[in-house]
């Protein structure tokens, strides 16, 4: 096909050899499928920040570190220079993400690195050699669902481990090939430690997964693992190792008010008892 007027610089450069063809063309980028010597890959070529959608809202970049101070007074003033600057970070979050997840031991494309604001990465494919399906397009057996959602919420949890939320999990960014699920689309991920909207990104992101898989086997809907991990990351005790039950127990304001006001009730009860009995020593 011709060659879209942003892969060019990349063949200049002798990154990728041909574009094969277009897999899809979303609200936030296009995706070609492309060849790179005897390989084929996925090149994210990523639309401007006046095209794309909600993403680069405020609550997503809040708690990212900026690679230097006068990069971010540049990003904060809203010049053009840092305007770019922003555009550069949030391409390169998403590379930093898929590089970071991969070594925790994420399923995520495997990246080849960011190119004039172009992801190049593995293509996730299946059986056939075709683009791998998003889990929405597949329906899964009951068995499979429970497994693929302990996958998925092991996933989670490594991302965690090294700091990051997805901030956008559904099974639209996430592709199924031969060997389970993999996730994709993660420039908005957000800095679990530094950012406030960080735990209520984490329990949609379960949330979405949980529903999704709990359509094939119902007894999912009942599990809680936002809370679980949420819990134990706040505590500093959440490691690849850790082992989830997807069970929580909250210890409720509630149930607290309640011991107290008892105790209280008591205290009174006493005190009125030994009044009355000084009382009756009078
Ligand atoms: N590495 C990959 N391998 C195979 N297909 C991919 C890969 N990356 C992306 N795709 C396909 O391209 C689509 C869009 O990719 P992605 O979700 O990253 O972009 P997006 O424009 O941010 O998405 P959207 O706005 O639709 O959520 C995916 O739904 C998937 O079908
Ligand atoms: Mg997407």
């Amino acid at each position: 096909m011709k060659t879209p007027k942003r892969l060019l610089p990349l063949i200049e450069d002798g990154l990728i050899d041909e574009v094969l063809y277009p897999l899809m063309s979303g609200k936030e980028a296009s995706v070609y499928v492309v060849r790179a010597g005897r390989e084929v890959l996925c090149a994210k070529v990523y639309k401007d920040a006046a095209k794309r959608s909600f993403k680069q809202a405020v609550q997503y970049r809040e708690g990212r570190k900026g690679r230097n101070s006068r990069r971010q007074r540049a990003i904060e003033k809203g010049s053009k220079f840092g305007r770019a600057q922003q555009e550069e970070e949030w391409h390169n979050a998403e590379v930093d993400a898929l590089y970071k997840l991969s070594a925790a031991g994420v399923r995520v494309p495997k990246p080849q690195g960011c190119f004039d604001g172009v992801l190049l990465m593995e293509l996730i494919t299946d059986q056939s050699g075709e683009a791998a399906p998003r889990l929405n397009d597949v329906s899964v057996p009951e068995d499979l669902a429970i497994e693929d959602h302990a996958t998925m919420m092991d996933y989670v949890k490594l991302m965690l481990c090294t700091g990051l939320v997805h901030g956008d999990l559904s099974e639209f960014n996430v592709l199924v090939d031969e060997e389970g699920p993999v996730i994709i689309d993660l420039p908005q991920a957000v800095d679990a430690a530094g950012n406030n909207h960080a735990r209520t990104m984490l329990e949609r992101d379960i949330r979405n997964m949980t529903q999704y898989y709990g359509q094939f086997a119902e007894t999912l809907l009942e599990s809680d693992y936002a809370s679980e991990m949420w819990a134990l990351y706040e505590k500093g005790k959440l490691t690849p190792d850790t082992k989830l039950t997807g069970k929580f127990t909250a210890v409720t304001k509630k149930a607290d008010v309640d011991s107290v006001m008892l105790q209280i009730k008591e205290a009174y009860k006493e005190k009125q008892e030994r009044d009355e009995r000084m009382r009756e020593d009078d």
